[in-house]
This record gives C-alpha cells, structure tokens and sequence, in this order.
C-alpha cells in the first residue's frame, strides 16, 4: 500500500492508522513520487488526499481517498474522481478497517499491474499521465464521447492517437458495441474503398462474393479512420457522402445500405495545408473536425515521462517477471529527451533498456550506453534530413525515410520475421508486407 501526501501531521497519523492493519504501508509526498516509487515496487492500494485523486488515477491502481474532515464535498469529489472510497479524517482504526475492506471487495483486480495498460483495461484507464496536458485531455474526451458528432484528433506521431480514439469510444454510449479500426495509410485507395463499404461479388477480378464493409461492420458502433490525411481525393468524396447520408453502398452494388456508425478520424497531417494544397477536400474537413481533439507532443508535457515509464517497467515485469528499476537521475534523464517520436519513442527505449540491462537498477549512465542517446542531447531529427534542400522540409518524405528506416531495422531485429515486425512496428501484418514492397525492402 502506497501512501501520498506532503509529509506533515496528518500523513503521520494515516500512516499510524494504516499500519495498525498490519498493512506494509510506504509513504511518498507526490503524485510523481509515487511514478517514481511504483517502477520498482509492488502495490496493491494507493491512499492519497481526497485532492490528489485525479493525479494519481492515471497510475492505474485502486485509490483510497482522505478527505478533510467533515468535508463531504471534497469525498464526493474524490469518488467522482474515481476514488473507490473516501474516509474522513480524523482516522480511526475503525474506519480505516472498515474502508480498506470495501475496497479489497470493491477493488477490479488484485494485482492490478496485470491488467495496467493492458487489453483487458479500457478507456480513459489506459491513458496515463497527470500533466496539465492530459488532464485537459481526459476532459475533453469525457465530453466529446457523449455526442455522436465526427471528431478529428491531431497530434504528432506516437503521441497515443489511437489510445484516445479507443478511450472516446469507451467512454461513450456505444462502448457495447464495435470499435472498427483502419489504418488509410496502410491500404492501397482500389482496396481501401471496398474495405469501407464493402463490395457485392464480380465487382472486380478478386471478388468471389458479396462482403461487408467496415462500415457495416460498426453499425451501432464506432469507426476510425486513422491517417485520414492519406486518403485519396476520389474516396474522399465517397466518405463524405457516407456522413452525410448515413448510408453506404458497397463496390459494384446498386443498393444504398444505412449504416449507424460514430467516426473518428486522426491525422498527423496539418489538414489545412493539404486543402490549400488541393490533397484534402475542405467540406469533408470540416465535416470530420465538427470534434477537435489535440494531443500534445510528449516533449510539452515532460512531467508525464515519470509515470509513462513506471507503467511501461510495469508492464515489462508483467510478462518477464522481473523489471530493473529506473534510477531518478535516469528518469529525469529520460523528460529531457527531445522524443520526435513521442510516446512510442520513449516506450521502446524503456523497453530496450530493460532488455539490454544486466543490473537491477539503471542509472543515467547505463540509460546512455543502451539508448545511444547522451542525456540531455540536443534535439535530433531521427533520421536525416533529406540532403537536397528543396526537400528538407517535407514531411512526407522525412516520414518516408523514417519509416523505411524502421522496417529495416526491425526486420533486421527480428531475423525477417514478418509477423513479430509487425508487432515491433505497431502496424497491421498487411500493411507491412505492402510497405515492404512499396520501399522495394
Ligand atoms: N498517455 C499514454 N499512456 C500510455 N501509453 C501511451 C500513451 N500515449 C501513447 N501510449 C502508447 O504509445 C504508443 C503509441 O500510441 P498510439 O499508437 O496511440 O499513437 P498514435 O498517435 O496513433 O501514433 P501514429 O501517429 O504513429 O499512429 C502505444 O503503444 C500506446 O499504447
Ligand atoms: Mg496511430
């Protein structure tokens, strides 16, 4: 059991109370201590003041809230919180007992850890992170998931696009129902339409029968569009007229199909510049961002970088068993980094850290021998830039080479396996082999 709050009067008798449960209790000051103490500890039950709650949520475990007392706005707000129970001070043994038994009945899973992050948690769980950035995030994903308007999320590449597009589905009234995902970057544009809409069989050489499209298949549920940027002019049109008329209809049939799907789209594109630049239709524009939701780079919200690594150690300790600790200079190592490519950036180099570690504990310095990265580096484009000049700012081409890059790199790690690359780069098995081809790798 992990214990938060500054270390005054009231921590103390907590403390004196929790312990005289015969609990192991161990007590730190903040939230991101508490991110900090979590990489190398076990804990079953955060107890944080009423106040702190929404700060240590995101850390994924049960909380236990003390509100002051006779402050039953301040415990109401703590549940509201997600706080699994609120006790007032002054503790009382009787209390105490009382609510540390609630909550081991209430509490979803014993070791929570197993479940952080994983497919098993949903929603607005999964994101982790206190920052001001992120808290403005869960907000406004609490918000949008209850209307059933398009919504277009922006934001860097590796910043947790999807993770929030899943979160607003969760969240919403028709979290029961399908969460359709598709990734129009991945899939060639003659593909990708039958994939949308389906497709009634001999409309084209490959098509032996009549096949649903993903629209079809998220009727009542959702649907993302990923990298809705790359979509071709011509299924821009179509997808447009979808929206508008809820209904679809499928390659070489004749029938109009009505279909009740929620989108949301996500880009890293600055739509705007592709409209001025005739590659995005303005109407579809602004029929998909009726929604907007921004996600920050990792690199204006460092403060998350604490708590991102205890839930990537975590995880790592989940399926090997054991995880090295993070020293805090090494942490803090790891917020000064410039991380072009964002979360998922910073979640490889944890885990290739703690492959390569022979030690228990990594600290600045072994952080970077396994990163190659020096601490506190200057900001480096992963890649480099393209050597003509014309081309030194396209982003196409830079993302391009980077993603070249990275295929290489992990059909090299994984001796050209195929499916465990695809794994490694977070894209569909489909989509690399066509990758593959299309780099001529
Ligand atoms: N706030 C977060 N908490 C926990 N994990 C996160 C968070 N944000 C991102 N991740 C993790 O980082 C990785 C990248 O996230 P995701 O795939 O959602 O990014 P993206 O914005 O869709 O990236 P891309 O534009 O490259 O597709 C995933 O493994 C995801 O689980
Ligand atoms: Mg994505």
């Amino acid at each position: 059991m992990l214990l938060i709050g500054p270390d005054d009067g009231d921590r103390r008798r907590s403390h004196i109370a929790l312990a005289s449960r015969g609990r192991e209790v161990a007590a730190v000051d903040s939230a991101e201590a508490a991110a900090r103490w979590l990489v190398a500890n076990r804990c079953d039950l955060i107890v944080a003041p009423a106040a702190a709650v929404a700060a240590v949520r995101p850390l994924g475990l049960p909380v236990l809230a003390v509100a002051p007392a006779r402050d039953v706005a301040a415990a109401v707000r703590a549940l509201d919180d997600g706080a699994i129970d609120c006790v007032l001070q002054p503790l009382d043994e009787a209390a105490v007992a009382l609510a540390l038994h609630r909550v081991a009945r209430l509490a979803p899973a014993r070791e929570p850890a197993a479940s952080r992050g994983g497919d098993g948690e949903r929603g607005l769980a999964r994101l982790v992170g206190a920052s001001a950035a992120m808290q403005v995030l869960r907000a406004t994903i609490a918000r949008v998931a209850q209307h059933r308007s398009t919504v277009l999320i922006t934001g860097e590449s590796g910043t947790g696009k999807e993770l929030v597009a899943r979160a607003i589905h969760d969240a919403s009234p028709r979290a029961a129902r399908p969460f359709v995902a598709i990734n129009c970057a991945a899939i060639p544009g003659p593909l990708l339409e039958s994939e949308l809409f389906g497709h009634v069989r001999g409309a084209f050489t490959d098509a032996v029968r009549d096949r649903a499209g993903l629209f079809e298949e998220a009727d009542g549920g959702t649907l993302f569009l990923d990298e809705v940027g790359e979509l071709p002019l011509a299924l821009q049109v179509k997808l447009l007229r979808a929206i508008q008329e809820s209904e679809v209809r499928r390659v070489g049939g004749s029938e109009n199909i009505k279909v009740d799907v929620r989108l949301i789209a996500a880009t890293l594109r600055d739509l705007p510049e592709a409209i001025r630049a005739g590659r995005f239709r303005e109407d579809l524009y602004y029929r998909l961002a009726v929604l907007p939701v921004e996600v920050a780079p990792l690199r204006e919200r460092r403060e998350d970088v604490a708590a991102l690594v205890a839930c990537f150690a975590d995880r790592h300790r989940q399926r090997h068993g054991h995880a090295a600790r993070f020293t805090d200079d090494a942490i803090a190592a790891l917020a000064a980094q410039p991380w072009p490519g964002n979360v998922r950036e910073l979640e490889n180099a944890v885990e290739r850290a703690l492959v390569l570690t022979e030690h228990d504990v990594i600290d600045a310095a072994a952080l970077a021998a396994h990163l190659r990265v020096p601490a506190g580096a200057p900001d480096q484009p992963p890649v480099a830039a393209p050597a003509d000049d014309d081309d030194a700012l396209s982003i196409k081409k830079a993302t391009r080479q980077l993603e070249e890059e990275l295929i290489r790199r992990a059909l090299e790690a994984t001796g050209g396996n195929r499916t465990t690359a695809a794994r490694l780069l977070e894209i569909s098995h489909r989509a690399l082999l066509y990758k593959i081809k299309e780099f001529g790798l």
